[in-house]
């Protein structure tokens, strides 16, 4: 499949998914939000594939839904577009997906973000949630996944004003789970992706849905979803693998069974 306005790059056993749209600082298009998506659903059915990381460059990861596409666009033409579902789309990935962030992170780019599974950012990331300052609000779970990463009281705070938190309040809030200097962010996140790519298939990806499913539901539905994946990895052979691996002092050889 071509593109025009991502650049995918398969270093298997990983892939890194690019917005490539730099003079509009990767704002978010349809355009950009199909292609991501097809791309990342692809890589998802790709067998040599444990991870996938979605980047921008170093001046922005993204810096929103494209502003020009929705300023004459009535509600009416907004939902029938629906193409903020895209990033719900992004959400039913079952391999792990990981933001790799640098620059600006901007309202839908903060969203898409917040939409992979965790995200790793340069010196250089801002986070920001600056639609109240267009008149309307975010749109893409910037209320949402937002308040429950960092809390009511930062969240208010940045949706409220429009406010950025820099990297390293952004990981000192819970946001991002690792910082590093700008010349290394997207060199660490392979790294770290070809270290998640290593794990038993089958257990990385119930693991996955297990922590996001603590984002939507109440303790005790999670907790019985947490047990009844527990309890299916022992019908796996990489389950048994692992175990036995342990027991005998040698290294799991998975199968992905
Ligand atoms: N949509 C369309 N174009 C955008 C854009 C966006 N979200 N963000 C930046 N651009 C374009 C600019 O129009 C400009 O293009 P031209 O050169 O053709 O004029 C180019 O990218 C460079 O931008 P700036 O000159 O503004 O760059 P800067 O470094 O001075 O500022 C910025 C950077 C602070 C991110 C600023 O561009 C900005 O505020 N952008 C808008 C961010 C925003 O409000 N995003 C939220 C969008 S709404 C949303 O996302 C809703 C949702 O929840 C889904």
């Amino acid at each position: 499949m071509t593109y025009e306005l991502i650049i995918v790059q398969s270093e298997a056993p990983i892939a890194i998914v690019q917005i490539n749209r730099p003079r509009q600082l990767n704002a978010l298009n349809s355009q950009v939000m199909q292609e991501m998506t097809s791309a990342l659903e692809t890589l998802d059915n790709d067998a040599a594939i444990g991870c996938m990381i979605v980047t921008g460059d170093e001046r922005a990861f993204g810096a929103g839904a494209d502003i020009k596409d929705m300023a004459d666009a009535t509600a009416v033409e907004m939902l029938q577009r629906n193409w903020i579902a895209y990033w719900d789309r992004i959400k039913h990935i079952s391999k792990p997906v990981i933001a790799a962030v640098s620059g600006y992170a901007v309202g839908g780019g903060c969203e898409l973000a917040m939409a992979c599974d965790l995200i790793v950012a340069s010196e250089s990331a801002q986070f920001s949630q600056p639609e109240i300052n267009l008149g309307v609000i975010p749109g893409a779970g910037g209320t949402q996944r937002l308040t429950r990463a960092i809390g009511k009281a930062k969240a208010m705070d940045m949706v409220l004003t429009g406010r950025a938190l820099s990297a390293r309040e952004a990981e000192a809030n819970g946001l991002v789970a690792r910082v590093y200097p700008t010349e290394v962010y997207l060199d660490e996140a392979k790294k770290l992706a070809r270290e998640i790519a290593s794990k038993a298939p089958v257990a990385l990806r119930f693991a996955k849905e297990s922590v996001n499913k603590a984002f939507e539901s109440p303790l005790a539905d999670g907790l019985d979803f947490e047990r009844k994946l527990f309890y299916f990895l022992f019908a796996t052979q990489d389950g048994h693998e692992g175990l036995k691996a342990f027991v005998e002092k040698r290294k799991p050889e998975w199968q992905g069974k």
